[in-house]
């Protein structure tokens, strides 16, 4: 029987409804282009919101030394100096201007006294620079956008999962999808594409993204021919929840250091600092031991100084320390560190961090304003991802753009806190702007290969007709135990071969999943097809993870420890799959940097390179 096929047309199609989603489809409706917004969940649910703490961007509001040069340096440094310091540069520059057009959107950031956009200290951001309101900046920032893109015209189709995008004489031609309610199907025609479908780290056992977070965005360009870059690095966020198990992985947003809560160990010791790494030696040369001393210094509305706590070392630093204190025997109760900000005045911690009091007083019973939390390292964010020219967000496939953490680039090695949500208002923008634009060149709609949706719709259906197969749930469970082992914070070359041997297995297992039930509210036929995608991105994962012997920001290697700036610190991984099927992998530089932006780098660390 012949399937019924709804079909749609736009110019602009955004899938994912993030941040970047929302901000390409605001830009790309202003210019007067048709769009749709493909979302897999309710529109507003998305990782965003996982941002907690803020978005950085150098408004010098807090601090007056702060520009955009000196968060270009911080992201570049940061990063490890393997990111793209055209995005880094674009995105310092921009972020003010972002931030300024939320709030005339109507986001309510926190305010300094003299009725500034407050703005609070991060890991790895030399003045006070992430504007934020309390702990749930995300959340804001989505609900923002989320009206006023709906003010904008776009047509939002939510709960929908796409399983293919289309190409037609090398340039993009439309996507399927299926509704996830009722399970009918979707042919959408559309000039471009933009992919905001954010990150991957579902495929960990602990992580901070719920679970709409299964890497489809990823493999979708990786299945149409997209070049993919250094998805060996994936960031694990030192605090996330660790207690009750139900719980874990649950962000608690670095804005709890920022605002002076320390790190302990079992021993009651504040052990980051034994953890601070030669390239920021300098800076915490003479860091007050103290916290109390520290905020009273920033709090007191006095200019900050550069003298962070160690607690604010960029997140591969503090969630590699936390994992360290363990392995040493001195982690908390629960198996990580204890986050202490008691000994703050409660109505202050209450003020600043209302989600956080609330989250650990419900899931833990846990009163922060007078207990230490239990914290640990949670898979939160992956770095690598769709690769993108730097000024359009175009990716090798005509027609096909990618903004926010689906793309790759600005953050290299390592993300630091508060650009993930800068970077999604200042590349969203310019995806959008430019998909607009790309759509208007286009004069019609291109066919798709009927045969190309036969077979997409036969393997949509498929897993729905099979019998007595394994649960499809447990497959993805182990897989993702099997990634948080194999591929997690710590790797060896060993443990990579274990990883890329067990996905096999994994996929064999997958091809047999029986979900049972039909079309209608089916969330094990959701997962049976969503595994596809999380092997794959998993995949791209151990086979760059393992080639890269050197360890640099979150990736690190037991078999490489040592950092290679001469070798290794000039080339990004690329997968990209070959004719056969088969997942290739490649290395490429990003054009060498100028040198008046060189400058701006800190020389020390680049000693190596000259
Ligand atoms: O800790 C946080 O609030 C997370 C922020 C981010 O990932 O940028």
């Amino acid at each position: 029987m012949e399937e019924k096929v709804e079909h749609h047309e736009f110019d602009v199609i955004v899938i994912g409804a993030g941040g970047a989603g929302l901000r390409a489809a605001i830009e790309a409706s202003k210019s007067g282009a048709s769009v749709a917004m493909i979302c897999k969940s309710m529109l507003g649910k998305a990782h965003t919101v996982m941002a907690e703490g803020g978005a950085a961007a150098a408004l010098a509001n807090k601090d007056p030394r702060d520009s955009w040069q000196t968060h270009f340096r911080d992201t570049m440094k940061g990063g490890k100096y393997l990111g793209d310091w055209r995005m880094a540069q674009i995105h310092a520059q921009q972020a003010p201007d972002r931030i300024r057009e939320l709030e005339r959107w109507g986001a309510v950031f926190d305010r300094t006294p003299n009725g500034l956009t407050s703005q609070r200290n991060f890991g790895g951001h030399t003045y006070p620079r992430l504007a934020h309101i309390g702990d749930a900046t995300g959340l804001e920032l989505i609900r923002t956008l989320q009206q006023k893109g709906i003010h904008e015209g776009m047509q939002v189709f939510m709960e929908y999962t796409v399983r293919r995008i289309f190409k037609t004489d090398g340039k993009v031609s439309g996507c399927f999808a299926y509704d996830r309610n009722d399970g009918s199907l979707h042919v959408f025609k559309a000039k471009t594409i933009v992919l905001a479908t954010g990150g991957i780290t579902r495929c960990w056992e602990v992580c901070s993204g719920s679970w709409e977070y299964s890497g489809e965005g990823h493999a979708l360009a990786y299945w149409v021919g997209a070049e993919m870059g250094d998805m060996e690095f994936v960031q694990f966020h030192p605090t996330g929840m660790i207690w009750p198990p139900s719980v874990k992985g649950i962000l608690v947003t670095e804005g709890v250091r920022g605002e002076g809560g320390v790190l302990k160990n079992n021993k009651g010791e504040r052990f980051m600092f034994n953890y601070v790494p030669e390239m920021y030696a300098d800076e915490f040369a003479d860091t007050i031991g103290e916290a109390e001393a520290w905020v009273k210094e920033v709090v007191g509305g006095k200019l900050a100084t550069k003298r962070r706590p160690p607690e604010l070392l960029t997140r591969d630093v503090v969630a590699k320390a936390i994992n360290s204190e363990k392995a040493s025997g001195r982690s908390s109760e629960h198996g990580g560190a204890y986050l202490d900000i008691s000994w703050r005045d409660s109505e202050e911690v209450k003020k600043k961090l209302p989600g956080m009091y609330h989250q650990f007083k419900e899931l833990a019973a846990v009163d922060i304003t007078k207990q230490p939390m239990e914290v640990g390292p949670t898979a939160h964010y992956v770095m690598g991802g769709v690769k993108v020219d730097p000024y359009s967000q175009e990716t090798t496939v005509r027609g096909l753009f990618a903004a926010g953490e689906v793309a790759t680039g600005l953050h290299g090695a390592n993300r630091l806190g508060g650009n993930s949500l800068s970077d999604l208002i200042v590349f969203g923008k310019i995806a959008g702007e430019h998909a607009a634009k790309y759509s208007k060149e286009q004069d019609e709609f291109s066919e798709i290969s009927q045969s190309e949706i036969d077979a997409v719709i036969e393997e949509t259906l498929e897993p729905l007709d099979r019998k007595d197969g394994e649960n499809p749930a447990k497959v993805v469970s182990d897989l993702r135990e099997m990634m948080q082992n194999k591929a997690g914070i710590i790797r060896t070359g060993e443990l990579l071969e274990g990883a890329l041997k067990d996905l096999e297995e994994l996929r064999e297992r997958s091809s047999l999943t029986s979900p049972g039930g039909g079309r209608m509210y089916n969330p094990g036929w959701h997962q049976a097809l969503e595994i596809g995608a999380m092997i794959d991105v998993s995949k791209m994962c151990a086979i760059a993870a393992l080639r890269r012997e050197e360890s640099r920001g979150a990736h690190t290697r037991d078999d490489f420890p040592e950092t290679d700036h001469n070798h290794w610190g000039k080339i990004n991984s690329v997968i990209l799959m070959g004719e056969d099927g088969s997942m290739n992998i490649d290395f490429v530089s990003y054009p060498k940097i100028p040198k008046e932006l060189r400058s701006l780098l800190d020389s020390g660390d680049l000693q190596e390179e000259e």
